[in-house]
């Protein structure tokens, strides 16, 4: 008889974009002539970067040929991708890394989600609020978590909240956190934290002995300079933090899939004893016995995006969604709604009227306007009151849901 982990029978039934993509596909079915837009989940519809494109066809040529064909590759990512990552995405911010820091995976969902496996069940997690919900999926499937209570959270997670009321800027928690998880700049809510307000978590998790799991994946889509890009940036966060970066959202790659994360050497976890044990270690012995190394065409792809042409091509993509993102906030900003981010992010975050449960707003529109949005408390308890939308839609979808929404006033 197998037994099941019965952590996962804690879980919601399905998960959150998986729920949308039913209602709205439910909709869909009783609605055909209904021209639905979908800014809910964040998903790129710009193809890639042709310079993506040319290496991908050359790789493909490389794997025809019996003399450069290439079979399993390293399990932590090719040197040419690692070097490419330390060289652009690293060096240039004054921070030093080696190759077998830099772990290249099929994406930051996979690595954010499969973290846990190196760490003990016993620890408590930290979250802001609202939060990516596969952070706080993967802990209750891996017995982290505790109970669900009726009001919306979880027993072992220590939640922070960010909201309007306090700029979105989570509040250093009061007792010791084991792990907590920073999404900056933030998914959902579109904001970003200073490097005055990153040191503080720094500073905080080098006297709390706290480990720091910073999610990075928009960092491309930072405008003001003055914003962190890594946290590394921050010093002493060698000793604390590991940092996930994906390529989906940087240069499409949400269906090539390519991310990576960074384990720095002097980062240690404990034993229950006491003795501390190298992170890097154990995530390596975890990738190279669970993961078999992103495909090489991926790989080279992703080199693809550090050379010139695909810099500025990869630019011009993001300033595509950025100038999106600027045509909503007018828009919404217009028809009298509050709405945050979307300066630094692909995302706008926006206070629902008149206080507005967030799933009725998100029926709402579907229904009055056929415009997709992800419902805020989808994303955790603080998110109730909120909607948030995409900016990476097409151009004229977004100009056409903003007229849409303005019409239903
Ligand atoms: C989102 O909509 O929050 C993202 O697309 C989720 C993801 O990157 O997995």
């Amino acid at each position: 008889m197998a037994l099941v982990n019965e952590h996962f029978l804690k879980l919601p039934g399905s998960y959150l974009f998986s729920d949308i993509a039913k209602k709205v596909n439910t909709f869909k079915a009783t609605h055909p002539d209904q021209d639905i837009i979908r800014l809910g989940i964040g998903d790129v519809t710009q193809p890639l970067a042709p310079a993506c494109i040319e290496a991908m066809h050359k790789a493909v040529d490389e794997m025809a040929n019996k003399s450069t064909f290439r079979g399993y590759g390293p399990e932590q990512g090719y040197d040419f991708l690692t070097e490419a990552i330390i060289k652009n995405d690293y060096t240039p911010r004054g921070i030093q890394l080696s190759n077998s820091e830099v772990f290249v995976s099929d994406g930051a969902k996979s690595d954010t989600g499969n973290i846990g496996d190196i760490l003990h069940q016993d620890n408590n997690i930290g979250v802001t609020d609202p939060i990516y919900p596969v952070y706080i999926d993967s802990n209750v499937m891996g017995g982290r978590a505790g109970t669900l209570q009726e009001n919306g959270k979880w027993s072992n997670i220590v939640y922070m909240p960010c909201t309007a009321e306090n700029n979105f800027i989570p509040q250093i928690p009061d007792k010791k956190i084991d792990i907590l998880y920073l999404c900056y700049p933030n998914n959902p809510t579109g904001t970003t934290l200073s490097k005055e307000e990153l040191k503080k978590w720094v500073d905080y998790a080098l006297v709390n002995d706290t480990l720091i799991l910073f999610d990075a994946a928009y960092e491309a889509y930072i405008q003001d300079p003055s914003i962190p890009h890594s946290i590394y940036e921050i010093e002493g966060a060698k000793k604390c933090a590991i940092e996930f970066r994906s390529f989906s959202k940087t240069a499409g790659f949400t269906g090539i899939r390519c991310g990576y994360t960074v384990v720095p050497k002097e980062l240690t976890g404990t034993t229950p004893q006491g003795e501390r044990i190298s992170l890097n270690s154990l995530w390596n012995r975890r990738q190279s016995t669970k993961f078999n190394g992103t495909s090489y065409i991926t790989q080279r792809a992703a080199e693809a995006i550090y050379t010139p042409e695909g810099k500025e091509q990869i630019k011009q993509t993001i300033n595509y969604y950025m100038t999106n993102a600027r045509i909503m906030k007018d828009g919404l900003v217009a028809c009298g709604l509050q709405v945050y981010g979307g300066e630094n992010a692909p995302y706008l975050w926006v206070k629902t009227p008149k206080g507005t449960p967030s799933w009725r707003f998100f029926e709402q529109i579907l229904h009055e306007t056929h415009v997709v949005g992800t419902p805020g408390v989808g994303f955790g308890p603080s998110g109730e009151g909120y909607i948030r939308l995409t900016a990476f839609g097409e151009h004229d979808d977004c100009i056409e849901a903003m007229k849409r929404i303005k019409n239903r006033d």
